[in-house]
């Protein structure tokens, strides 16, 4: 398996909770380090842009709404297989659905406030990642 990088973003719901480090903690303890991270309060003009994909759903006003509410993590993870890694530590994107042990299992109330992003396969996290951090911005780990 490759070493691979993946965009994650922790939400407003899950930031305005204080679950931060709790989320992370996830993240760490299955192998993903944090290489890149910026807190930004998304404008709307940003968060339509990077959710354009989704411009034609019946969601995306209020996902657009919600993602400028408050506060965002927003953060590069490194890792073996670190894209399918993170979709599989962050849990079914409706929390009804995900695991426990899952973040949103753990955290998600709702499929709109569900807690975590991440980036959906090896094309899409090149770009989502290039959206958010420029190459100098995203360290090497030493080890
Ligand atoms: P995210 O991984 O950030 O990508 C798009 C977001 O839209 C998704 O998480 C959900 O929070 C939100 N969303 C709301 N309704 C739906 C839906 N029916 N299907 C997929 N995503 C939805």
């Amino acid at each position: 398996m490759a070493i691979e990088q993946t965009l994650s973003i922790i939400k407003p719901d899950a930031v305005g909770q204080n679950q931060i480090g709790n989320i992370i903690e996830y993240f760490e303890r299955d192998g993903l380090s944090v290489v890149a991270a910026k807190m930004l309060h998304l404008t709307q003009e940003q968060a339509v842009k990077f959710y354009e994909i989704h411009q034609q759903r019946p969601f995306f006003k209020d996902l657009v709404t919600f993602m400028t509410s408050g506060p965002v993590l927003v953060m590069v993870l490194e890792g073996e297989d670190a894209i399918a890694k993170n979709r599989k530590i962050m849990g079914a994107t409706d929390p009804a659905k995900a695991e426990k042990g899952t973040i949103r299992g753990d955290f998600a109330t709702s499929i709109d406030q569900n807690a975590v992003h991440g980036s959906d396969s090896k094309e899409t996290a090149k770009v989502e990642i290039a959206f958010f951090f420029k190459p100098f911005e995203i360290t090497k780990r030493v080890q």
